[in-house]
């Protein structure tokens, strides 16, 4: 059996291209994966030669419901211990919901929910026969904030990930598998672009803007930790504590003022 192996979902770039960094720093072997093979094998040449680990990439898009099980078989069938896995692949719909193919929502929630939950239920397994094992799905503060108006699914995929996480949490703490669900707020990624929804968020400001390796490294520490939540950086912690008392309805009304175009009645 080789070292142990983080898998990270979404390495290509953004969030998960900070993580696969922050690991390679504390000598993590690492398995990415995302659709665009290209990066992947860039990012891969780059942690190898800056951080001397090993490294092993996967295309696959994790729309396919045979994708879970084809990331557990390449592990498997090359011997990668998976101790740390980063569920971090996301997007959002940009078309409003009533002009969105049920397919697409299928996708998405595919994306989203069903392939981490499938990839957790792969994964500990083998967790458990080694009595450890170490999970980060990364959600969103938007699990804690009133559902968008431009992004139907979205608030609520993720509010259902933090409850999928504590669920694990719940079953597996005691038997050395810890699950942390690390909730960013707005991070400098492709993310908003690749989502059609860059034009509302370039009206969030400045100081709620934030770097993907900052909040990359907090989420790592936490999940080293064994932390149930992780909320990276200060902003954001304060605006989900403010998010857990104050009514939703005065925080709808707060964006609209200051970065308005999301949580507006449309
Ligand atoms: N940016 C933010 O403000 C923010 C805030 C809160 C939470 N988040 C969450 O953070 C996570 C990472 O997003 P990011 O901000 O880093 O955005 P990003 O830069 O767009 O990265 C998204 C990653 O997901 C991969 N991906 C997308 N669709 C996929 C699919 N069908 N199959 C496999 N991989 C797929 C992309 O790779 P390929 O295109 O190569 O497949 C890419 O590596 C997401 O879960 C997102 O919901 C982001």
């Amino acid at each position: 059996m080789k070292n142990k192996y983080a898998l990270i979902t979404g390495a290509s770039s953004g969030i998960g291209l900070e993580i696969a960094k922050s690991l390679a720093k504390r000598n993590y072997n690492l398995v990415l994966t995302s659709r665009r093979e290209p990066l992947l094998r860039k990012v891969a040449d780059e942690l190898i030669s800056s951080f001397g680990i090993e490294v092993d990439y996967i295309s696959c898009d994790l729309t396919d419901i045979k994708a879970p099980q084809l990331l557990y078989d390449f592990c498997k069938q090359n011997a990668y211990q998976i101790d740390l896995l980063v569920n971090n692949a996301g997007y959002a719909i940009p078309s409003p919901f009533d002009q969105t193919p049920m397919e697409e929502e299928e996708k998405f929630i595919r994306v989203l929910g069903i392939s981490v939950i499938a990839l957790c239920k792969l994964f500990v397994v083998e967790m458990l026969k080694n009595r450890q094992g170490r999970i980060m799905i990364i959600s969103s503060v938007a699990a804690f904030a009133p559902p968008s108006s431009i992004q139907t699914l979205y608030g609520p995929i993720k509010t259902f990930m933090n409850r999928f996480s504590e669920g694990l949490n719940r079953n597996y703490n005691h038997k050395g598998i810890t699950s942390t669900a690390v909730c960013p707020g707005y991070t400098i990624t492709n993310f908003h672009t690749a989502s059609g929804v860059q034009k509302e968020m370039d009206n969030v400001p400045k100081f709620m803007k934030k770097e993907a390796a900052q909040v990359a490294e907090e989420a790592v520490q936490a999940t080293l930790k064994g932390k149930q939540v992780c909320v990276p950086t200060k902003t954001f912690k304060v605006i989900v504590f403010l998010l857990k008392i104050i009514p939703h309805s005065f925080f709808s009304l707060v964006s609209a003022v200051l970065a308005p175009g999301r949580f507006e009645k449309k």
